[in-house]
């Protein structure tokens, strides 16, 4: 969560720091803030709401500093106001953060004794006077130092000091920070994504590591504080992909393209020639394997629990599925011949990485299912699968949820048949019928008129309700989190079985509920409890098989997905659900990209 810059040059920064801000918005957006050192003091400028709001009171106070660090916040500790938008600076230093400290009220107090005033709510704060405090008795590295041993937490700080006037320094505990190394200037950056416009060529800090940047040079300390050398990575160059087109928004964009990313997924796993999945070299034996436990949050999590349902389906192999906040904090029983499976879009929420700490702790073997390759996730992990999907910047997860869908379920055919659970022929089969999945899928993109009438029963709807029976169940549980991201109307989603243990209680005249009902064998059981949804008035919108004519009378809306094999059935059912959430989202005017209290890199607990 939030999102940092920092850049030393020889030249103004701010330009640069604003269109890093911009990128970066996808990490918070409550309030965005810039310092730079102007005429040999600390120039501070921040504001609520957007990046466009810091660059108009740029633009009429101009802050033309040759280094800065700037700052979007996704708020933790005080409410997003500008007071409490990052940098926080006394008059020596200036601070961005990311992550949480945890024992800032105590150093608060033991500053306050000291005469330190504080201004904001932040946890933040502490950081600043920590170091201003140091830096009177201390070099700068000491108090660099004697600042951080202080805190408890996790942090990504980018920090510029009155004194030291040609450096930024940049220092990591948890939260992942990147370098960036650019002609005569250096960068720092809360994700290579920030820095990606200005460089591909990036060092990733490791935890406990400080940087020192110039203009013309970096010095890299690891937590003993000893100088070393990192490696530079050349990224690959995706400067333009992420560029919304003739979309009015990312996620029509991103939701719109999901054929594509199926086909781009499905190339790089599958040869249809041969007839083979390209899956090598895992971690631990396949045919050895006890149990595997997939974790995730989110969109990501509802991945994993459709994968259960396929891996059950296709091997013998016992499985387990946990959100990560959970995952963390239980004490697990590990076993050397489980695999632990994570899953994660950007590769960088702060939950499914200390779930992957956990499992390397403990020498657990570990594989990741990322869209972000270059990610914190994606490097500690001992076998990585890409999702391809490329950059995602809507909020909302929509293709990187059929992207991770997707490898799962490759990933589970590929063990199933080196096991031997299923046989040749089957295994054929099954990648035979991924190669129409992705026309299948733009297919279903053709509801979008059907779905714009839909929605409008959404409007003046209490909530609405998501229910589904075997895979369709995390799909049910995928578009009510859709639907409440995106609309923030309370939207719950079911396996169907469950109504009657209480939920049924919430259906009353007119209440939306979506059925997810294709014909498989759970068809019969599903029809039947949206019978008793209709029984008490609740207004459904099936969504079944182009095959089937059974509908009854009283369904209020028909949408039927192309047959297909049933275990892809639920790609198929994504669609519709993704786009009903988008239209009701849009007839509220809701800001679509960038829902509310949300983020998109979820980089604390
Ligand atoms: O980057 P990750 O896949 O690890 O993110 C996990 C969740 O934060 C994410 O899927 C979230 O639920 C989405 N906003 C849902 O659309």
């Amino acid at each position: 969560m939030c999102g940092i810059i920092g850049i030393a040059s020889n030249k103004s920064v701010t330009a640069n720091i604003i269109q890093s801000l911009k990128r970066l918005e996808y990490r918070g957006y409550d309030s965005a803030g810039i310092a730079t050192i102007v005429n040999g003091n600390i120039d501070e400028k921040k504001c609520t709401g957007r990046v466009d709001n810091l660059e108009k009171i740029l633009f009429k106070n101009p802050s033309n500093g040759f280094l800065g660090i700037g700052h979007v916040r996704w708020a933790t500790h005080g409410a997003a106001s500008q007071i409490n938008a990052h940098p926080h600076s006394s008059e020596e230093v200036s601070v961005v953060h990311n992550g949480i400290i945890e024992n800032s009220d105590e150093l608060k107090k033991n500053l306050e004794k000291k005469g330190y005033k504080f201004k904001s709510q932040t946890d933040t704060e502490v950081i600043t006077f920590l170091l201003t405090d140091f830096l009177k008795d201390f070099n700068l590295i000491n108090a660099i130092n004697k600042t951080l041993e202080k805190l408890n937490g996790s942090f990504a700080l980018g920090i510029i000091f009155k004194k030291y006037n040609d450096i930024v320094v940049g220092a990591r505990r948890g939260s992942p920070l990147a370098v960036g190394y650019g002609p005569e200037e250096n960068y720092l950056g809360s994700d290579s994504y920030a820095l990606k416009s200005m460089t591909n060529k990036i060092t990733y800090l490791d935890d406990g590591d400080v940087c020192i940047l110039t203009n013309n040079k970096v010095e890299f300390y690891n937590s003993k504080n000893k100088k070393v050398n990192k490696e530079i990575l050349m990224l690959s160059d995706d400067k333009n992909i992420a560029e919304k087109g003739d979309y009015k928004d990312f996620m029509s964009k991103e939701i719109n393209e999901q054929n594509i990313t199926a086909k781009t997924c499905i190339k790089e796993y599958v040869d249809q020639l041969r007839k083979e999945i390209n899956l090598y070299n895992f971690p631990v034996k396949p045919e050895e394997i006890k149990k595997i436990v997939l974790i995730g949050c989110g969109t990501a999590y509802h991945s994993c629990i459709a994968a259960k349902y396929w891996f059950e389906e296709f091997t013998n192999i016992s499985i387990e599925i946990d959100v990560a906040s959970e995952f963390r904090y239980r004490k697990i029983k590990f076993h050397k011949k489980n695999l632990y499976v994570f899953v994660s879009q950007s590769g960088e929420t702060a939950d499914t990485l200390a779930a992957l700490d956990l499992c390397k702790k403990n020498n657990m073997k570990t594989c990741s299912i990322v869209n972000v390759v270059e990610s914190s996730i994606a490097r500690s992990s001992d076998f990585v699968l890409p999702i391809h999907a490329g950059p995602e910047i809507g909020v909302a997860s929509t293709k990187a949820f059929i992207g991770q869908m997707l490898v799962l379920y490759i990933l589970s055919i590929k063990i199933s048949e080196i096991r031997k659970d299923i046989n040749k022929a089957e295994y054929t089969k099954k990648i035979n019928e991924l190669k129409n999945l992705p026309d299948l899928i733009k297919k279903t993109l053709k509801f979008q008129d059907k779905i714009q009438v839909i929605a409008k029963d959404f409007l003046k709807a209490k909530g609405a309700i998501f229910l589904g029976r075997g895979l369709s169940f995390p799909i049910a549980l995928e578009g009510a989190l859709k639907l409440k991201e995106l609309s923030y109307l309370h939207a719950e989603g079911y396996p169907a079985g469950e109504m009657k243990h209480g939920p049924l209680a919430l259906i009353e005249e007119g209440l939306p509920v979506v059925i997810l009902a294709p014909k498989d064998r759970y068809y019969e059981k599903t029809i039947s409890n949206m019978q008793e949804v209709i029984a008490r008035g609740g207004k459904v919108i099936l969504i079944t098989n182009e095959y089937n004519n059974v509908i009854s009378e009283n369904v209020r809306s028909t949408l039927k997905i192309p047959n297909t094999d049933d275990h892809l059935t639920p790609f198929l059912m994504t669609v519709p659900l993704q786009l009903l959430a988008y239209h009701v989202a849009s007839l509220k005017n809701c800001n679509i990209d960038k829902p509310r209290n949300l983020a998109k890199s979820v980089t604390v607990e």
